[in-house]
């Protein structure tokens, strides 16, 4: 039988860690320290320094980075908020969570925001913009802000997908006034369980962050505002200081195969290609081609043992819990068009062109 090759196999990738990851937890067991303390801080000093931020506060899991960052930048009930047609499901929740309006626009043809048709939903109750660097590739954040900026919109940027994606040695996230990442763990740096993080270079909505993300408490017993708790697990922060350091070789080995991907398959006729995929502002969180028969595609490589995910079905303004009646015709084009092909740093050079054949033979037959 053919060795089957799943999207993702997040076991493998632990199984090589395994005796690093269990000596960290036989530690932090012994040390008796489950809240707070050392990992967290450890974590926080290496992601500020790996995104060049001022600030990096960790938290619970990506979501919870976005409402508290809407939250610090005071943002709730008679606020619009402009979010992009495509994104996971989060980014758009938290701005209901806050009790603001989602104002959704439509993406360009990468799945980012269209930048000409923000600018155009602009009213004077937009108080902020959710750009999302989907899929690992950063919306172009110089434009975007020579919009927002002189008009005083505040931006949080949705870096969930992004972690390694930097324009000019700048990271994503790094741009606006709040970024957020999650460590959700199919993300190129994924905890073992929920995790996130935040960033700023604002000294302010950093207290202000870490006020809102632990019950408004400078210290115990003071309550300086109300928050709640959204602190990260600190044997959560414990595996990501182990995982942290084969960080930038994962990022090496995603960004070859996904060359080995281009290589096979930027010649087929009917299929487009993830563009700039190979490029700084990219971190090859997910490999995604556009193809007309996408459904097709992904039956037959799932009969020869290929597992492909599509990220994402429905834009999120389709979905019935949102279900806004707007236009958003290159949202729906992609989410009825794209196709997620495997691509994590323990998928072997072979394995890739075994996908890539399988492409082939569908387009052959
Ligand atoms: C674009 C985007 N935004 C937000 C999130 C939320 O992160 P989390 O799952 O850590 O809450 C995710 C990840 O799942 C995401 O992909």
């Amino acid at each position: 039988m053919k060795k089957s090759i799943p999207f993702l196999e997040l076991a493998a990738m632990h199984a090589d860690l395994a005796d690093e990851l269990q000596s960290k937890f036989a530690h932090m067991l012994q040390k008796g320290v489950f809240s707070g303390g050392d990992e967290i801080a450890e974590l926080e000093r290496s992601l500020a320094v790996y995104l060049k931020s001022r600030h990096a506060i960790a938290c619970s899991n990506g979501t919870d980075a976005l409402e508290l960052a809407l939250r610090a930048l005071e943002i709730g009930p008679g606020d619009e908020v402009i979010v992009p047609a495509l994104t996971w499901v989060s980014t758009a929740e938290v701005v209901k969570m806050v009790g603001a309006e989602i104002v959704f626009c439509d993406v360009d043809s990468n799945g980012l925001i269209n930048i000409d048709q923000m600018e155009s939903m602009i009213t004077k109750r937009t108080k902020a913009v959710i750009p999302v660097h989907l899929y690992g590739k950063m919306v172009n954040m110089d434009r975007l802000l020579s919009i927002t900026k002189p008009k005083g919109i505040k931006v949080v940027e949705d870096a969930a997908q992004a972690l390694g994606a930097f324009k000019q040695g700048k990271s994503a996230g790094a741009f606006g006034d709040i970024g957020c990442f999650s460590f959700y763990p199919t993300k190129n740096l994924g905890a073992l369980g929920e995790a996130g993080l935040l960033i700023t270079a604002d000294d302010f909505l950093d207290r202000k962050l870490r006020l809102l993300l632990t019950h408004g408490q400078p210290e115990r017993d003071v309550h300086e505002l109300i928050g709640r708790n959204s602190r990260i697990d600190t044997l959560q922060a414990g595996f990501l200081n182990v995982k942290l350091d084969y960080f930038l070789p994962w990022q090496q080995k995603r960004k070859l195969l996904a060359g080995i991907y281009l290589e096979h398959l930027q010649h087929i006729r009917g299929i487009s290609m993830p563009k700039g995929i190979l490029k700084e502002d990219h971190n090859a969180h997910l490999f995604t081609i556009k193809l007309e028969e996408r459904d097709k595609l992904k039956g037959y490589l799932f009969d020869r043992g290929i597992g492909t995910a599509i990220h994402y079905p429905l834009p999120v303004p389709a979905t019935p819990v949102f279900s806004d009646n707007g236009d958003f015709p290159i949202a729906n084009k992609i989410a009825s068009t794209t196709l997620s092909l495997p691509l994590h740093p323990y998928l072997g050079e072979r394995e890739v062109r075994l996908v890539c054949e399988g492409i082939q033979g569908f387009f052959r037959s």
